[in-house]
């Protein structure tokens, strides 16, 4: 995670740089990365994978960068040999600015637009991953238009249940997302896309969920992935050369999430598909797999300042203490959205008045508007204060909104000492800048 320490005032440092010093720089609410630790952890998962893949048929490391994604942190993966996946016309945009060579990158989503499938094919993106039996025939209209052979990765439906939020999981059958393995549509889908003139079948795709802790969901569904490749390979008469088993590995947002370490994570995923292909008899395809919570997200801090505090009474003698900070759901909903569990700590000095259990809330009209459900703050906590949240580096920013016309955060930089602004904050010049009264 972002490397923190406290420094002689009892101050909390990220990566050598104190939160007081980002506060009058920046403002607050201000993300701040450590990019050492972003870099750290999408290298790591690109050893593990590669040193566990490299005895089978190798592997494709993606970011996924729906978690979150900036010009720097395209450029970032860029540096840190990772392909990068987009899931929009914008996140491509960002990706090409910043300079992404476009052969690595992958282009996801249910419901591509035609504008934005030629803004990929033109590009040169590597791989369109298409979802659904007529976006086969809208881009291989597009790719023969533009006289270009795509490679196209189908997106199915393993009918998997992941242990996760319903709202984040993605395999099972009444969902929006990809052709179904159980209905045959999967099979068809492979055909149409052989029988496409510009369009090249180059694997399948599979994503079952976010936040997921055990590999049963992914052993489950790389089964069924790589039987229907194997089926795959009777119709049209070659191999399925790639298979990609999306992300989904789960974070530590509190102590209560243990989730494996990339080693493990690799090592597991890599029997697995060996034992698959073993019992298959299929030769051993080339995975692919696209982290992106599991990269981003520790690597990030939110910072606050502390505005009201409001002592509510419960009943039976119980109080909980409301502590308010300047920003809330519009720059993280997932408390609201997903019933997650963050913690937080009073980072810009420290107290030794007895610790009291708080609920930090923002400033949104609202009553859901709950960033930190409960934690253990020092009771002296003050208007004033700096509290920080940790690991909101995945699907935090990515998600903000203008909800109450809130301006949305900067986001920093943090690295030897040295911050450096990737975003700045909104104002409200941007705000008023598009509203044409
Ligand atoms: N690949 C595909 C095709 C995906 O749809 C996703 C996430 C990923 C990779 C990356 O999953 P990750 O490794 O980050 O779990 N807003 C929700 C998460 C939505 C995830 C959507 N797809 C949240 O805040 O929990």
């Amino acid at each position: 995670s972002a490397k923190t320490t406290r420094n002689a005032r009892g101050e909390v440092e990220i990566a050598g740089v104190g939160v007081s010093e980002i506060k009058e720089r920046f403002g607050t609410p201000t993300f701040v990365i450590d990019e050492e630790d972003f870099r750290s952890r999408a290298r790591l998962f690109r050893d593990t994978f590669e040193r566990a893949f490299e005895p089978l048929a190798g592997v494709d490391m993606s970011y996924a960068s729906k978690a979150f994604l900036s010009i720097a942190i395209a450029r970032w993966v860029r540096e840190e040999g990772l392909g990068l996946d987009v899931c929009s016309g914008g996140e491509l945009a960002i990706a090409l600015r910043a300079g992404s060579d476009a052969s690595r990158l992958t282009f996801h989503g249910n419901n591509k637009s035609d504008a934005e499938l030629t803004f990929a094919v033109e590009a040169g993106v590597g791989r369109i991953v298409t979802d659904s039996l007529d976006e086969i025939d809208r881009l291989n209209a597009i790719a023969a238009r533009l006289g270009v052979s795509q490679p196209v990765l189908l997106r199915v439906t393993s009918g998997v249940e992941a242990h996760t939020h319903e709202f984040i999981s993605t395999a099972h059958e009444d969902q929006k997302f990809g052709i179904s393995i159980a209905t045959g549509d999967a099979l068809e889908a492979i055909r149409r896309v052989e029988a496409a003139d510009a369009l090249r079948l180059e694997g399948l795709h599979s994503h079952i969920g976010s936040q997921i802790f055990d590999t049963n969901g992914f052993e489950v569904a790389a089964r069924r992935v790589l039987a229907l490749a194997k089926e795959g390979r009777e119709a049209i008469g070659r191999p399925i050369t790639h298979i990609v088993l999306g992300g989904g590995f789960g974070v530590m947002y509190t102590t209560q999430n243990t989730p494996r370490t990339a080693e493990q994570l690799a090592e597991q995923l890599a029997a697995i598909v060996e034992n698959s292909c073993r019992a298959l008899e299929l030769e051993i395809p080339r995975l692919g797999f696209e982290p992106g919570r599991a990269i981003a997200g520790p690597s990030t801090q939110t910072l606050y300042t502390v505005g009201t505090l409001k002592d509510v009474e419960l009943g039976g003698g119980q109080q909980r203490l409301y502590v308010s900070i300047d920003g809330g759901m519009s720059d993280n909903i997932r408390t609201a959205l997903y019933d997650a569990d963050y913690s937080c700590l009073l980072s810009n000095r420290t107290s030794e008045v007895e610790p009291r259990v708080v609920r930090v809330v923002g400033k949104h009209c609202e009553s859901g508007d709950i960033v930190v459900k409960d934690e253990y703050l020092p009771a002296d906590v003050r208007r004033g204060d700096l509290i920080s949240v940790p690991v909101t580096g995945a699907y935090c920013y990515a998600l903000a909104s203008n909800y109450n016309c809130a301006l949305k955060p900067a986001v920093v930089s943090v690295k030897d000492g040295e911050v450096s602004e990737m975003i700045r904050r909104e104002t409200l010049e941007d705000l008023l800048a598009r509203d044409l009264g």
